[in-house]
């Protein structure tokens, strides 16, 4: 089996995705439209050359921009539901979405608002096809910790339904130790906490999401390649990454495809995952970037079942479920 034909066949785990970063230009229009609301481009064409960026701060200003033609419940329900249908497209089984509260609380926009539109469209596809979904909440980090604070106090009516808390937007100068204390509520109220770090930021940051917010996963994690004593630890204790390739190659985080440690990580023995993080934005969904793993790094068959086995693995998933979906995978 060719092995494109092997990556769609396989049932695959998705554990790094931004819902805000799914919201195709097309819907964008769309949306702009029906709220009357001015956008800077005069055509989804426009919008589509746009994305281009030269850092994390370039897609952040237009991603939070994009976003802004979210506003009622219905809004919120399309999003999602056109990432659950990619889901369906991709067989990705099995899926933990992080969405970012403040982004639309700060425009007037109410957790009713956007958790009903999420919930509808997830009830949904699970009845229609049974794919299974956990929610992360996921905080700004260009905002203070007390707002942070204040948006865990506001989700409380939805706890029932967000299973993690994370740390996303601008890294750099946004160290995880400003969140230890809300990272510690959040831990103490019963969530898995994940974060952020060593994207752009340096491996301090992964060393603190670790050592001061106790993190069960590393969202990215790609410069602990610069620390031995880091990349020994994350070993270890098997912390997993959740690796972006696309997302790492159109932010620069590198230069070239070629250059990605991704399976240099894999093979020195780290649990690490693929993952599309706001694949609209970064032109792939998940089955794109496992494509590129093999035709810019020559990922061979084994790397490629390793990979989607680890996505069980560094879910939230419990040990039997886990355990099924590798039987899966391996029967495949
Ligand atoms: N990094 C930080 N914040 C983000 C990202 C990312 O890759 N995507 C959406 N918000
Ligand atoms: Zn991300």
């Amino acid at each position: 089996m060719a092995l494109t034909t092997l990556i769609k066949a396989l049932p695959k785990a998705e554990l790094h995705l931004h819902i805000e970063g799914t919201l195709s230009p097309a819907l964008m229009w769309e949306l702009a439209q029906k709220h009357g609301i001015k956008l800077p481009f005069s055509s989804v064409c426009e919008i589509e050359t746009a994305y281009q960026f030269s850092d994390l701060q370039s897609f952040l200003d237009l991603y939070y921009a994009g976003a802004d033609v979210l506003r009622s419940e219905e809004d919120f329900y399309q999003l999602m539901q056109a990432y659950l249908q990619r889901c369906k497209e991709h067989n990705i089984v099995h899926t933990e979405i992080m969405f970012d509260p403040q982004t639309h609380t700060h425009r007037g926009v109410p957790f009713d608002v956007f958790m009903t539109g999420f919930v509808r469209a997830i009830d949904e596809a699970q009845e229609e096809w049974g794919v299974s979904v956990r929610l992360i909440m996921s905080f700004l980090r260009h905002l203070s910790e007390a707002d942070a604070i204040t948006t865990l106090q506001d989700a409380e009516p939805w706890y029932d339904i967000i299973d993690a808390v994370g740390l996303d937007s601008s890294e750099l100068g946004n160290p995880p130790e400003k969140f230890e204390r809300v990272f510690n509520q959040a831990r103490t109220l019963g969530f898995k906490v994940v974060a952020h770090a060593g994207e752009e930021g340096p491996p301090d940051y992964i060393w603190q999401a670790i050592n001061l917010l106790n993190i069960d996963r590393i969202d990215h994690g790609v410069r602990c390649a610069e620390d031995k004593e880091l990349m020994a630890l994350i070993k270890h204790r098997q912390i997993p990454l959740t690796v972006c390739p696309l997302s790492n190659l159109k932010l620069k985080v590198i230069e070239d495809m070629a250059t990605h440690n991704i399976l240099e990580l894999l093979e020195d023995g780290l649990l690490v995952t693929v993952n599309s993080d706001d694949p609209t934005y970064f032109g792939g969904f998940l089955n794109d970037n496992f494509a590129v793993l093999e035709s810019a790094l020559g990922m061979n068959e084994q790397q490629c079942r390793q990979l989607v086995k680890n996505s069980f693995m560094a879910s939230f998933l419990d040990d039997t479920e886990k355990q099924a979906w590798i039987q899966k995978v391996d029967a495949i």
